[in-house]
């Protein structure tokens, strides 16, 4: 399908904006002459006809969750109320500029106070932050914090380490690396957890803490997770719990009961805010005890009947994010948490992993599962018993109506796809996935060509994905 700028005619336009001309002139001169265009640029010139069926080709040919199952492990791709999108449309939240003064925005204050509240309640830990943009961006707030208490200490200089579950999510050890640790690799054990004796093994007073994905990146549970804080603690380390994994226990644990000092959300999976196209989401953080005072600023403060601003931590690792942070992604996120209620919160969970236990026992036949216990909210399934790469599977599922799960996602297993369906699909869609999946691995040993050449009914075909991410072409040309 040829881009905008081919289509259309010079001078077309799809809308004109009256008494522009007149200003054209003013404006020009306010310019300085050095810094004016040579020429003007290059832009689509189309009409409003051919401007909403461009955009709207474009997006059937796109694939989303309000178009089909989407598996996308550790995405949390569920559906996203439409009542969310409402509440925060229809209320005049989107007209607020985060520049007026206090008193003219004590509504939005007041909601994103009270969605700090919910979170620290369901983490179980007295501080939070909204301010992160994202899961990794909390994850380099995170790491930030705990440099800023080591300094405090006077201790950073000597630690330098973070220890990392080889299970754990791959924006984990690229935080702490950005942040300037020294990033160790702890071996999984057997089934899946984290090895206790290498653990041990590596804790020391070089190490700032540990970085754990819970649930990991296998869907498992670290049965031993308060044993692995202890010892953490016990080493002068702090604890960091990559909490976009939350859906997998959303009220009915406490990352703050287990020992974490700083635990993420990802309010786009867990709290069902659209996830944007890789943003904007929402990667709050809820801290413990002893990193209250480096919390970014402001903080939103209750002073009575009022919300205030604080900057008042002189201590504090100073702004993430401008502002609050994404205010309208968390404000989705309050209207999530209200509609469900306590009740409904830990439905969801349950049924996260319900869902994600029912395709495991349903897919095991047909697929290894190398890590084949009761899991929390994903699984992870291999194709090395068919022959074929997990790629081909992937593909071949488009051709099915389906959008892929994660492939080749953890390291630690070969062949991978990872598979978790949340909470908000139908059975009948659940066993319509288990049948498409059945049939293409039966397509593996019969007719492995049909997978290699997938898709076959996609609008596009099967791309080249390392000429797409090496040689990526980002611009149009002209001419
Ligand atoms: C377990 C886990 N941690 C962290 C992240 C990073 O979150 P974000 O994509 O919001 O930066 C993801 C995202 O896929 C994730 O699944």
């Amino acid at each position: 399908m040829p881009t905008i700028y081919r289509k259309g005619r010079s001078g077309r336009r799809a809308i004109r904006f009256p008494g522009t001309k007149a200003s054209e002139g003013k404006i020009l001169e306010a310019i300085p002459e050095g810094l004016r265009r040579k020429e003007p640029p290059w832009l689509p010139e189309v009409s409003q006809g051919e401007l909403v069926r461009h955009y709207t080709a474009l997006s059937r040919m796109n694939y989303g969750v309000d178009t089909g199952f989407y598996p996308l492990g550790s995405c949390t791709m569920k559906y996203n109320p439409k009542l969310n999108e409402e509440l925060v449309r229809s209320l005049p939240f989107g007209a607020l500029h985060p520049l007026f003064p206090e008193d003219a925005v004590q509504g939005i204050l007041e909601a994103l106070w009270e969605l700090g509240e919910f979170l620290k309640g369901i983490a179980g830990m007295p501080g939070v932050t909204l301010q992160p943009a994202a899961g990794a961006h909390g994850e380099l707030t995170g790491m930030l914090l705990i440099k800023r208490y080591f300094e405090d200490r006077g201790e950073l200089g000597r630690r330098t380490k973070i220890l990392l579950p080889d299970s754990a999510h791959g924006t984990n050890p690229a935080s702490a690396a950005m942040a300037g640790f020294q990033v160790v690799s702890i071996p999984s054990a057997e089934d899946g957890t984290v090895d206790l004796g290498a653990l041990e093994g590596a804790l020391g007073d070089d190490v700032a803490g540990i970085m754990m994905t819970v649930p990991n990146t296998l869907g498992i549970f670290e049965r031993n997770i308060l044993r692995i804080t202890e010892l953490v603690h016990d080493a002068g380390g702090l604890c960091y719990f990559d909490g976009a994994n939350l859906n997998a226990f959303l009220g009915r644990a406490r990352p703050g009961d287990m020992g974490a000092d700083i635990f993420h959300f990802n309010l786009h999976k867990t709290f069902s805010t659209p996830h944007g196209g890789g943003g904007p989401g929402a990667g709050p953080l809820a801290v413990s005890e002893k990193l209250l005072p480096y919390l970014p600023v402001p903080r939103i403060v209750r002073d009575g009947d009022r919300f205030v601003l604080s900057y008042d931590l002189p201590r504090s690792i100073g702004k993430v994010h401008p502002f609050f942070g994404n205010a309208l992604v968390c404000l989705r996120a309050l209207a999530y948490i209200l509609t469900l209620g306590d009740e409904g919160l830990r439905e969801v969970s349950a049924g996260a992993v319900l869902a994600a236990n029912y395709l495991r026992v349903k897919l095991r036949e047909a697929y290894e599962v190398p890590y084949d216990g009761l899991c929390k909210h994903e699984f992870v399934a291999s194709t090395r018993n068919l022959g074929v790469k997990a790629r081909d599977v992937a593909k071949r599922l488009i051709d099915y109506g389906f959008h892929p799960p994660t492939v080749y996602f953890p390291l630690i297993v070969e062949e991978a796809l990872m598979i978790e369906p949340t909470e908000t699909e139908t059975k009948e869609t659940l066993d319509s996935f288990v049948e498409a999946m059945t049939r293409i691995a039966e397509e593996a040993r019969e007719r492995p060509e049909l997978l290699y050449e997938a898709p076959h009914n996609a609008p596009v075909r099967r791309l080249d994905e390392v000429k797409a991410a090496r040689e990526p072409v980002l611009r149009e040309e002209r001419g």
